[in-house]
């Protein structure tokens, strides 16, 4: 059946946005979502960037089951021999490079003449095809390439055995009619066309990403390039969630679909955001937190008279569920579990026992927990268990009165060990508590941002603070919740030093092995 592919590039041109980057544990954990949202291709990363990153795209390629795995290249043999390396066991590899063919990055940015590029471009695919019989060649900047060489570059590249074309707008400089019209002449003009897939790759920069890759389709392309919550360089790439949802909802126009299971839309959306911290923008399309909200009188009195008078899709359709269970402290295991399957969390990807726990604490304090609470309880698993644990914290803060905390940190590689107490003075009892830890645990960190949002509603509502933080040269990303906003923060504060902790044993393993 005709289909347009979804190619998923959030772990790759996704990644490469964010100020710190994914651990190979939370990246196997997205690509895992991906599947189950069906995508056809995961861009799981740039191998020759970095040794994780190649580990982390071969952790993909072995475990994840369904999509094809792709890592990019640049059309140089060290980069394809990387993403060779890295998808050698890879039951359904492809190899993706690419060469910037815009006159400006031919001149300005690799200083090379144009049959220069093209020879590149057709040395980097035939090379790649000793690994793969699945090549995709993408002509970075095509939206700004002069027509005549964009067509040369992609016969001659079709020719040497590339089986995806990739037509990047990377600086999301085009509009709708004139990118469709990119699309319709490399139809018309390239003679072996018809031996190869058309691909886009659109950038926001005009907010106009999922608009031009929908023109694309509309003009022949038959796979879009896309990332969840359209994450990605600068404004961000193609949005995944609307371009599926825009070809769903307007078959009248499109004609086509996608394989995507929407009903897993809201819950890979909720995960992306949570691992990138990076939140979702409350009116964005499909996926923010009000997207389907009826906020004034006559659309709330229009909808409970047809839902289709203000709704164009149902929010079941993206896996928002209007079955919200009011779940209490005399809720047993078996329904979270059932809760949890719903919202899309596998049994096996966290600790019944554990979870149950904490839900149980959480239904004590708030009375009803809703399934946003237990989203926000869900905690992705880092790589290994954490150094440090906050075993007890006590602030008091108020008009007139110095702010203070006392903190109890045990150091889990010393079980034996008494936890340490310590306690400081701050601005206010946030920077009082950070304070109190960097004593327990004998170094600091520099707080360059801080966010608090309310997760779940009402006057219990879980507060999730996020915080990225310095320590020697390099950011990391914290982030806690509680219903104590100072607690909260105080295992913002935490995630981070424990991760400092972690990156500090492996520098040291580094030392020794030096
Ligand atoms: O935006 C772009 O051109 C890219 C290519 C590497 C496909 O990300
Ligand atoms: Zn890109």
């Amino acid at each position: 059946m005709d289909k347009v592919l979804i190619f998923d590039t959030t772990l790759r041109d996704g990644e490469q946005a964010l100020s710190s980057s994914l651990s190979v544990k939370e990246k196997i954990v997205i690509a895992h979502a991906l599947a189950k949202l069906n995508v056809d291709i995961i861009e799981a990363g740039f191998p020759v960037s970095s040794p994780g990153d190649l580990e982390s795209v071969r952790q993909i390629a072995n475990s994840v089951k369904g999509p094809i795995v792709a890592g990019l290249a640049r059309a140089v043999r060290k980069d394809i021999d990387a993403c060779a390396e890295a998808l050698k066991e890879c039951p359904r590899p492809r190899i993706h490079t690419f060469i910037a063919t815009s006159s400006m990055h031919v001149e300005s940015k690799l200083k090379k003449g144009y049959d220069e590029v093209i020879r590149m471009g057709v040395d980097a695919v035939t090379y790649a095809r000793n690994f793969c019989d699945d090549v995709e060649f993408s002509c970075e900047d095509a939206g700004r390439t002069d027509r005549d060489m964009l067509c040369r570059i992609v016969e001659a590249t079709i020719n040497a055995g590339a089986k995806t074309i990739n037509i990047p707008d990377t600086v999301g400089y085009t509009v709708g009619y004139e990118f469709g019209d990119i699309i319709k002449d490399i139809f018309n003009r390239v003679p072996n066309i018809d031996k190869a897939t058309i691909s886009v790759h659109c950038h926001n920069d005009l907010g106009q990403a999922a608009a031009n890759s929908l023109m694309a389709v509309l003009n022949g392309a038959r796979q879009i390039e896309c990332t969840v919550n359209g994450l990605g360089e600068r404004a961000g790439n193609c949005s995944m969630e609307e371009v599926v949802m825009a070809m769903r909802t307007r078959k009248d126009i499109f004609g086509i679909d996608t394989n995507i299971i929407t009903e897993e839309i809201t819950h890979t959306s909720r995960l992306v955001s949570k691992i990138c911290n990076v939140p979702v923008q409350p009116n964005k399309a499909i996926v923010g937190a009000t997207a389907f909200a009826h906020s004034s009188g006559i659309h709330q009195d229009g909808v409970l008279k047809n839902r289709s008078n203000y709704e164009i899709m149902t929010p079941e359709s993206v896996g928002l569920s209007a079955n919200q269970f009011h779940l209490t402290s005399r809720s047993g295991r078996h329904i979270i579990k059932h809760r949890l399957s719903l919202l899309g969390y596998e049994e096996n990807s966290y600790d019944l026992d554990l979870f149950y726990e904490k839900f149980l604490a959480l239904a004590d304090k708030k009375g009803t927990v809703y399934d946003d609470d237990l989203e926000a309880m869900m905690e992705i698993e880092g790589d290994e268990v954490d150094k440090y644990k906050m075993v007890y914290l006590s602030t008091t803060s108020g008009t007139g009165s110095i702010p203070s905390a006392t903190v109890k940190i045990h150091d889990t590689t010393e079980p034996e060990s008494e936890p340490i107490q310590e306690a400081a003075t701050g601005d206010g009892p946030v920077d009082a508590a950070c304070k109190a830890i960097d004593r327990a645990v004998g170094f600091s960190i520099k707080m360059v941002d801080y966010a608090l949002t309310g997760l779940t509603g009402g006057q219990n509502a879980l507060g999730e603070v996020k915080i990225v933080a310095e320590h020697k040269d390099r950011r990391y990303h914290g982030q806690g919740s509680s219903t104590d906003i100072v607690e909260a923060s105080a295992l913002a504060y935490m995630n981070v030093i424990n991760k400092v902790a972690r990156m500090e044993g492996i520098e040291k393993i580094k030392e020794m092995k030096a």
